[in-house]
């Protein structure tokens, strides 16, 4: 796997779109060939058709590179595939602002997933327990059959622990089987593994088989990022540098107490991951229902990131599910996802869960420095009025002058874009 030479890529921004893939090409050496493809093809319509049923095309979403991420002190260029304004250059700047006064690591756990068998009706809750006990072995053998190849790259099915779990529907006896699934996500091998152990289950614990099935709540797949920052170098809009950390804690707070802003807090964490997840042809249903179920794990949805003042710095946490995999999935069929794998540079799905990670902790902290001090309208509003240009038909230079202009005028509007455009074209 090729690293890139350097993320630190000043005025990247306002290079053109060809220059840009240039750049990322020679850092990460990218051939002609992949060059041609992040250009120009999407997935294509035959592949498509095997994917889903029903297909009457692709859809595109724009690819954006985060530039400045040093994480674990190596150095990251990170792609989103999102639609949303300023959610790249924030991430890119708030790297930027780590990296020139601070640091940020990360940690992913061992890739351990959760499979879960259902059973109904079983009539000796000791008696189950003691035989599930007896049979763990052979049961641990079996899912393990179900995988050779997954054996032979040195993970497999590791435990077998009972659950009982009262429902609507009276006690209900549920098997989790816990497999290390490497460098995938994990859902295939995960789901055989269960379906297979599912009728020895019922037999030895005398109920009858229910549901078996993964976890996406993935507990013990958990990433752990950290970062801090010189508070003097967060001053922002006239609030000075303290201020605005005291002023970013307060948020936190607020978010850890409040599920109506925690909500929205972790949105802006989200932002990244699942943009990340796009572009690297990961499940990210699965990883948002994790992330949100493990949010709301002591009984209320609270904030997935902490932030506090250490001395003269300020220091952002955040933990989190991460089932991700770099190998199997969309990573063989997405022409592009192999290529955006090759441009992060990851050798791991742990090193692919921790760059994630960090991501949304950087995407976090700077939407809050942004809320706590100008609010997040501004910076939204220049980008916005760049997008009212492009629709209104501004094209090349036109599209800045009509956009500084909407914003200088504080009225950004489509229908103040066509008339700034109309002028300028006939003059
Ligand atoms: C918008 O996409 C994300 C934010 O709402 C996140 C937040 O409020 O923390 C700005």
């Amino acid at each position: 796997m090729t690293r890139p030479a350097g993320s630190r890529l000043p005025g990247f921004y306002n290079l053109r779109r060809g220059e840009r893939l240039r750049r990322v090409a020679r850092l990460v050496k990218l051939t002609e060939e992949e060059q041609n493809l992040i250009r120009t093809r999407a997935l294509s319509n035959e592949i498509a058709d095997q994917l889903i049923e029903n297909v009457i095309g692709v859809y595109g979403l724009p690819l954006g590179i985060v530039t400045n991420l040093q994480l674990n002190g190596r150095d990251y260029l990170v792609p989103m595939v999102v639609e949303e304004t300023s959610v790249v250059a924030a991430a890119s700047s708030a790297a930027q602002l780590v990296r020139a006064h601070g640091s940020i690591t990360a940690r992913a756990e061992p890739p351990l997933m959760t499979g879960q068998i259902q059973i109904l009706d079983c009539p000796d809750r000791g008696r189950a327990e003691a035989a599930l006990a007896a049979s763990k072995d052979r049961l641990l053998e079996l899912a393990n059959a179900q995988d050779e190849t997954l054996l032979e790259l040195g993970g497999g099915a590791r435990d077998l622990v009972p659950r009982w779990v009262e429902t609507g529907q009276g006690t209900m006896l549920v098997v989790h089987l816990h497999v290390d699934v490497r460098d995938a996500m994990g859902a295939n091998a995960v789901n055989t593994m269960a379906e297979a152990l599912g009728p020895l289950v019922a037999d030895l614990t005398g109920g009858v088989q229910g549901c078996r099935i993964i976890s996406n709540l993935s507990d013990r797949r958990l990433v752990r990022a950290r970062m801090e920052v010189e508070l003097e170098a967060l001053g922002k809009a006239g609030f000075d540098g303290q201020e605005v950390g005291r002023r970013i804690v307060a948020a936190y707070a607020w978010a850890e107490a409040d599920p109506y802003r925690a909500a929205t807090h972790n949105k802006g964490i989200m932002n990244a991951v699942d943009a990340i997840l796009l572009a690297t042809g990961n499940d990210w249903r699965a990883v948002e229902a994790g992330v949100h179920a493990f949010a709301s794990r002591d009984g209320r949805y609270r904030s997935l990131s902490r932030f506090s003042m250490e001395g003269d710095r300020l220091v952002g946490e955040l933990e989190l599910p991460m089932a991700l995999g770099t190998v199997g999935g969309l990573t063989r069929l997405h022409p592009k996802v192999r290529i955006l794998l090759k441009v992060i540079g990851a050798e791991s799905a742990g090193e692919l869960a921790e760059v994630t990670a960090a991501t949304g902790l950087l995407q976090n902290f700077s939407a809050l420095r942004s809320l706590v001090t100008e609010g997040i309208q501004r910076g939204h509003m220049s980008l916005h009025a760049r997008n009212l240009a492009i629709l209104a038909g501004a094209r090349g230079a036109q599209i800045s002058e009509v956009a500084d202009r909407m914003v200088q005028e504080d009225r950004v509007r489509y229908r103040r874009a066509q008339e700034i455009l109309e002028t300028l074209n006939g003059e």
